[in-house]
């Protein structure tokens, strides 16, 4: 057993191996050090990667308040404990992007939003939502001027990314069961 350290979200992880996915943040296995390995880099110096981690902050906040009311949603289990998982990794995006920011929590990070009334509505809204992220996370680290903005907006990218993977695959399933 050895002690790993996410470096996206920061969260230690105990296992005998990296995870092949951070279990708060969902970032990738290339992205965990051994505990003692791990460097602090939040260097934040212009304006331009500031109100783009700002504007992150929001899209994590009402991705969480929506994933929250959506796991409530409908009979299918699978899609309900997706959402539960989805909810819990964007509120994880949300409480790191205010370490990036030197900003407390806000509380709106944990409220619940309002979501469709069908399972199959909400993983639409779901991919839409994934979608915009990746999209705007891709274009953030395309203008960030500091390595470290550019390359946490490049792994929140691809989080998103693999989140739209698994709305795809849910909207396979229910389709099949509709
Ligand atoms: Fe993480
Ligand atoms: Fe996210």
């Amino acid at each position: 057993m050895r002690v790993f350290r996410c470096l996206v979200c920061g969260d230690p992880y105990l296992g005998k191996n990296k995870p092949t996915n951070c279990p708060f943040c969902g970032a990738h296995q290339n992205l965990f050090v051994l505990v003692h390995e791990y460097k602090e880099n939040k260097d934040l110096s212009t304006e331009k990667s500031r109100a783009n981690l700002e504007q992150a902050l929001e899209i994590e906040i009402s991705n969480a308040q929506f994933y929250r009311a959506a796991m409530e949603i409908g009979d299918d289990e699978p899609t309900k404990q997706m959402f539960r998982a989805l909810a819990k990794v964007e509120a994880e995006h949300g409480s790191t992007i205010c370490k990036w920011l030197k900003v407390d929590k806000p509380a709106a990070l944990s409220e619940t939003g309002t979501a469709n009334d069908t399972a199959l509505a909400n993983v639409e809204e779901s991919k839409k939502r994934e979608e915009r992220a990746s999209g705007f996370y891709t274009q953030a680290a395309g203008e960030a001027m500091e390595k470290g903005v550019a390359w946490f907006f490049r792994a929140l990218a691809e989080v998103e990314r693999d989140h739209l993977e698994l709305d795809k695959q849910a909207v396979a399933r229910l389709t099949i069961m509709g």
